[in-house]
């Protein structure tokens, strides 16, 4: 059977990956820094699965490290993960975002080459869709990032479109994430981001767990059903079964795909949608827009529907209910509240 790379394999969706790999059999290996993730990851996809995951801790800006781990396997294909991912934190901070990102990118590329492997999944997002203004949105709509985080996807789109041209021989697809949410039925591995987290669906499951007092709305004076932005929300696994298809339907050349639902949800219908799930009441306040949301953005899935094979299957409550479940089995998340 195949043996997979995943790097940055530790976090919230590569770890969903991992499983998915596993159980159909696949060899999994994973490199990550557990800059954003915890080592405990690799027991509980084994209790999940049964299997262990080959693991070697590096960070891909270390070209040396990076190059000595890959000739230890004998690698497939690369699900490229890692990567530094809060907004906030490449605002701030862009250099650390960008040197980051492209730098990791660029390394795992020429150890790839070196080593004979061009099969690559890019894991990157609909943040890059930022200036959408017709839905739902296609693979057509034009990409502009109106972050540095979103710019680095972006970039490295544009650098992985320009290896496939000067070398036919990669195989390059690009899945373009919408709102990942949820986590694995079993209540092993979710979303468990460092520091005080900023998406939604952790907060709402923080106010359910009474770690915060109530949720910040921020704005309902978008032009949208009930003035809060729409958002396509995805099931994380889901959205791993995405990566599975991608890579049993590998395509020549260079090919991007929309990983959404298909459908948008409001923040207050997901909270609605929470407490409707759970019983929990989920108290919110009307604040101030947060500078960079865009109104609405949620996905026009046919491409990948057809092309894949693949569709998402689980539904909002589902996303609400295992995210819940996930909160519930692991308080010791989201310790800097
Ligand atoms: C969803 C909606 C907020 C928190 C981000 C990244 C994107 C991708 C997915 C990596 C928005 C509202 C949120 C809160 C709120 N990540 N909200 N109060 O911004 O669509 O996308 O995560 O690839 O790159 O930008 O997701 O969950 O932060 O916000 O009102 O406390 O919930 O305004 O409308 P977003 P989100």
């Amino acid at each position: 059977m195949k043996t997979i790379l995943l790097t940055g394999g530790t976090g919230f969706i590569g770890s969903h990956v991992a499983v998915e790999l596993l159980q159909l059999g696949y060899n999994v290996v994973i490199f990550d820094n557990l800059s954003n993730s915890k080592i405990e990851v690799l027991d509980r996809v084994e209790v999940i699965t049964g299997k262990r995951p080959s693991f070697v801790k590096l960070d891909l800006c270390n070209y040396e490290d990076l190059d000595k781990a890959f000739k230890m396997y004998r690698i497939d294909s690369v699900i490229h993960f890692a990567g530094l991912k809060s907004v906030g934190e490449s605002v701030t901070k862009p250099l650390d975002t960008y040197e980051n990102n492209l730098v990791s990118t660029i390394n795992l590329i020429k150890v790839m080459s070196t080593h004979g492997v061009k099969n690559l999944i890019f894991s990157s997002s609909a943040t890059v869709y930022s200036s959408a203004k017709h839905f739902p949105v296609s693979e057509e709509t034009p990409t502009i990032a109106i972050n540095p985080y979103g710019n680095t996807k972006k970039i490295i789109e544009e650098i992985l479109s320009d290896i496939t041209i000067a070398d036919n021989e990669w195989s390059i697809t690009i899945l373009r994430y919408f709102n990942p949410a949820g986590a694995h039925s079993s209540g092993l591995i979710g979303e468990d981001p460092n520091g005080i987290p900023t998406n939604l669906f952790p907060i709402i499951t923080g106010v359910a767990n009474r770690k915060y007092d109530r949720i910040k709305v921020f704005g309902n004076d978008y032009p949208t059903k009930d003035g809060t932005c729409i958002r396509d929300y995805i099931h994380v696994v889901d959205l791993a079964k995405g990566h599975v298809a991608a890579l049993t339907n590998t395509l020549n050349g260079y090919n991007v795909f929309n990983l959404g639902s298909g459908v948008g949800y409001s923040v207050l219908e997901t909270i609605k949608a929470f407490e409707n799930v759970t019983g929990i009441e989920i108290p919110y306040e009307i604040t101030a827009r947060r500078t960079g949301d865009i109104p609405v953005s949620y996905a026009d899935p046919q491409k990948a529907n057809k092309q894949l094979d693949w569709k998402a299957e689980l539904s909002l409550e589902d996303m609400c209910r295992d995210a819940w479940n996930w909160q519930l089995k692991n308080n010791n998340m989201n310790n800097s509240n």
